[in-house]
């Protein structure tokens, strides 16, 4: 998708389709709108009656343009009154994406020229044409969808318009890569492949890269991540980016802060001995979500160079039925030294992760920050659509919060209530690795917590609902959303 500014007008624009959002259908509250109704003539106030468009929110109408204008169709979209946000720039170009069905160019009226709906408007259209097409074959194969879209500015010079442009693709093709992550069957992308990709996508970026074997997790010291591996037939593998930001002649600069994100990467999740009923287990490829997120945020800091230093850690393996596979009763030592009692094998993200973050904490970051498509009981909680925040540091909370809102991802903070700590108390070991049945993603923030350290920040992303979605819905598609990589580098930005 090839995305540009244009200071075409409203009329002269050559595109297959044109966009344009409509507040009020009365030219003179509405001058682009008004601009529309004046080229198109006579009858087309009788189409719209007849078509019923009112311009109200979420409203659309697909005309001709029958030359009256130089695109061949018009999208009306009705916005609502009262003033349209970046986001309504984001609906506009995701609606239009999915609106082309034969057009493969599009050009979108900016409701303003600024930098923040430019960006929008930008990371729409590249997230919007997305489909996962990897194992569809020959005709099969859809073709279809939109091939380029200019957005209708004042000044396509203007640096900042440019640079909000550039911000927008990066951050639209790092969701895009972890959608395509998420998406890939599991027989296909497993913890060597993921491996291979990040090691290949740091390449491409300018990234360090250094992948850990089993051998090399095994002599760190890592027992609770390779207790989940034992009962697969393919090697886990830790893996470890760093972002460091350059000067305009690509020195390595220090910087002022340093961010350490970390991620689950269960390719696959079967439960391991506590096997998961067939229905559970079918959408259990998205249980490296949490590393998609934390390999596109990496990714997408390394490529508009963010002025901090960010460290992706992450933790991949399948959780499986092997003969070797470990069992409810076992117990293992921790990186940090604490030993835990197993007691469901369905359980395995914390396992993985309380080592990943035990050894994240020796890079001594300002902020650690954890995403994992760790419990269930996160979508009971808070339903499907929205991730649970769990922080220590209050500050920290309300600036992760604010960058969700700029990003417009769903997040809602959750306690690290202390009266639930005495349910990881063991009979026999540190700590045992789940709680009681209530207050699942609570008990598993507090097992987590276990493993940071003194003093540091940190932050816990249960994504579990919103990372993998069965139907599409607002600005995602069926399948991986790529959901943590737009807050997570609105984050970094913030810094
Ligand atoms: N990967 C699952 C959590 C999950 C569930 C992710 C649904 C996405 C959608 C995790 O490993 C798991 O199985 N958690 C258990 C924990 C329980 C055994 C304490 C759960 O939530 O049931
Ligand atoms: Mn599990
Ligand atoms: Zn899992």
């Amino acid at each position: 998708m090839r995305v540009s500014l244009s200071t075409d007008s409203i009329t002269n624009t050559k595109a297959d389709l044109l966009i344009v959002g409509v507040r009020s259908l009365r030219g003179d509250r509405d001058k682009t709108f008004g601009a529309v109704k004046k080229a198109m003539g006579s009858g087309f106030e009788g189409v719209l009656k007849a078509e019923g468009f009112e311009a109200k929110s979420g409203q659309t109408l697909k005309v001709p343009g029958r030359g009256r204008i130089k695109a061949d169709f018009v999208l009306l979209v009705g916005l609502g009154s009262g003033t349209p946000t970046e986001r309504a720039a984001r609906k506009l170009a995701i609606r239009a994406c999915r609106a082309a069905k034969r057009q493969k160019s599009a050009a979108l009226v900016l409701p303003e020229s600024t930098p923040e709906m430019v960006r929008a408007a930008t990371d729409g259209f590249v997230t919007g044409v997305y489909r996962y097409t990897d194992y569809k074959t020959g005709s099969r194969r859809p073709k279809g969808g939109l091939k380029s879209a200019a957005l209708l500015v004042d000044d396509k010079k203007r640096g900042d318009l440019r640079d909000a442009l550039n911000a927008g693709k990066i951050v639209g093709e790092s969701m895009n890569l972890a959608r395509d992550l998420v998406n890939g069957p599991p027989n296909d992308l497993n913890p060597l492949t993921l491996a291979e990709t990040a090691k290949a996508q740091a390449k491409e970026h300018g990234l360090q890269c250094t992948i850990w074997n089993k051998a090399q997790i095994k002599k760190a010291g890592m027992e609770l991540f390779l207790a989940v591996n034992r009962g697969s037939a393919i090697e886990p593998r830790m893996i470890h980016l760093v972002h460091k930001p350059r000067d305009s002649k690509g020195k390595v600069v220090k910087a002022d802060k340093k961010v350490c994100f970390v991620g689950k990467g269960l390719t696959f999740d079967s439960g391991g001995l506590c096997l998961k009923p067939g229905k559970s287990m079918l959408d259990m490829k998205c249980d490296m979500a949490g590393a998609a997120a934390t390999l596109g945020i990496a990714l997408a800091a390394a490529r508009l160079n963010l002025p901090v230093e960010v460290h992706a850690v992450i933790g991949s393996t399948e959780n499986m039925t092997g003969a070797e596979a470990y069992r409810p009763g076992d117990v293992f030592t921790s990186l940090d030294g604490k030993t835990v009692e197993i007691i469901n094998t369905d359980a395995e993200g914390r396992l993985v992760l309380a080592d990943c973050l035990a050894w994240a904490r020796e890079l001594k970051p300002d902020y650690l920050i954890d995403h994992a498509t760790l419990t269930g009981a996160s979508m009971v909680a808070l339903g499907p659509r929205r991730a649970s925040l769990f922080c220590n540091d209050d500050d920290f909370a309300a600036a992760y919060g604010g960058a969700a809102e700029t990003a417009d991802e769903s997040f809602w903070r959750m306690p690290l209530d202390e009266d639930l700590r005495g349910m990881l108390d063991s009979h026999i070991a540190d700590l045992k690795h789940t709680g009681a049945s209530w207050g699942g993603s609570i008990t598993a923030a507090l097992f987590l917590r276990e493993f940071i350290g003194k003093g540091t920040k940190w932050c816990h992303l249960d994504i579990a609902g919103p990372a993998f979605i069965d139907r599409t819905h607002g600005r995602h598609p069926k399948g991986g959303t790529g959901f943590g990589v737009a807050t997570g580098v609105s984050f970094l930005e913030g810094l």
